[in-house]
This record gives C-alpha cells, structure tokens and sequence, in this order.
C-alpha cells in the first residue's frame, strides 16, 4: 500500500456496464468501456486509498491493487455494492442499465414462426440513489455521474438533488464529442458550492484531479 492522502481510506467505485440477460447468450447493455472507471480507481490508488472495484464485464482492466468485485446484472452490482460498505467514499462510474428483462428465459430464444420474441421489461435498482439515501453506513462523500447530451449543468444538478449524492461529475456525451469510448473527458464537477468547468482533458487527468478533490474532502 502506498502513502499518501488517502491512507487509510477505503473508497468503493462502481464502473463498467451491467449486462442484463435476455436469454443465456443474450443481453441488453449500455455502452460503456470502463476506461473512467478504471482511471479513478487508479488514481485513489496512487494517493493511497484502499479501493474496492465494483465492474460490470467492461473493456478496460480492473486497476491493479484494487479489490476487484465482477458482477453481471444491476441487481448483482446493488448486493457487491451493499456488501462492501462501509466505505468513506463511493464513486458511481458505472453505466448500470435502467431496465432488466423480467424474465429472461432459461433456454436460448429460438426463431419461429410464430413472430418475434416480445421483451417485457423490469426498472432495476437505482444503486447511486439507494445508496445516497441510506440512513446507515453512507459514505461521507456520495459522488455520482450524469451522461447528458443537453442541458448538461440543469439536468446534472436535478439529478444530483433527485438522488441525494454529494457531488456529480457531468459530462457531455453527444455524439460529435466523442466522449463515448475516446481517450478524453469534458466534465463539470457540480458540489455544494456550485458547477466548475474543467478543461477538456485525458480521462487519466480526470481521474487524478477528482482523486485529489476527494482527498480534500474526506482529510
Ligand atoms: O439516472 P442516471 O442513470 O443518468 O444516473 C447516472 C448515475 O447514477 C451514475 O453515477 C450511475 O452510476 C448511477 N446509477 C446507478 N444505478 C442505476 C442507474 C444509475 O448507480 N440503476
């Protein structure tokens, strides 16, 4: 374990998609790589932060000298999620789909006939919101983030209050950003004090200045 401000910390950080089954070689997800994710676990890391990785089936390595959680499904996220606590901080990186299946099948969907298959629908669990709003063993510092693609700083602050977290980290993902799946990040990090811009940068940047926000935070 390395020095540093963080020492001593221990720091949960959901990231990655969740992967809702349709059938056992379906499912729906939302695209995301982990790379955001991934680069926040490193950079508590490097400040000297014990992390426990909550991830979905994601692109990018978990980082290393993290506990590493793997999940699949939201619901599974929620229960590593719960499991893990108490924390000082949580950091909900991960794009956790909204919806599951509700029930998925067993056996492999088979073409027929008879049409197409008709997927019902199940809202699964908000875990940054769950999590916020727990009257025992909430982290001291809440931080979620807030994908839009307009109305970043209006639609990001309404969440931040509809969610109960401390600080949102929003970024705009419009496709002619290429935020989605790029190297780069945009964001907007919303707190008790109001929205602070920061220039467009690596997400490995982002990573390291969030990470050093938080250690001013929690210390
Ligand atoms: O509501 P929306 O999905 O835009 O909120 C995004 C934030 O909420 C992210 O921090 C994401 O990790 C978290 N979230 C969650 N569980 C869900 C949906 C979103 O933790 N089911």
């Amino acid at each position: 374990l390395s020095d540093g401000p963080l020492k001593g910390k221990r720091i949960l950080v959901t990231s990655g998609p969740t992967h809702e089954p349709i059938d056992p070689v379906r499912y729906i997800a939302n695209r995301s790589s982990g790379t955001q994710g991934t680069a926040i676990g490193r950079a508590l890391l490097a400040l000297g932060a014990k992390v426990v990785f909550v991830t979905g089936p994601a692109d990018a390595a978990a980082p290393q000298g993290a506990e590493v959680i793997r999940v699949q499904t939201a619901q599974q996220m929620l229960e590593a999620v719960e499991s893990a606590l108490p924390a000082d901080a949580a950091i909900f990186a991960a794009a956790v789909a909204d919806w599951r299946v509700s029930s998925a099948s067993d056996r492999k969907l088979k073409k027929s006939k008879d049409g197409m298959p008709v997927l019902e629908f199940a809202e699964n669990p908000d875990i940054l919101r769950t999590v916020s709003q727990r009257k025992a063993e909430r982290p001291a510092l809440v931080i979620g983030f807030a994908a839009e693609t307009d109305d970043v700083i209006e639609n990001a602050t309404a969440k931040l209050l509809r969610k109960g977290c401390d600080w949102i980290v929003a970024n705009d993902v419009s496709p002619a950003t290429g935020i989605m799946g790029g190297r780069e990040n945009a964001v907007t990090l919303i707190t008790e004090a109001g929205a602070e811009d920061w220039p467009r940068m690596d997400k490995d940047a982002v990573a390291r200045q969030l990470a050093q926000r938080i250690a001013a935070r929690l210390t």
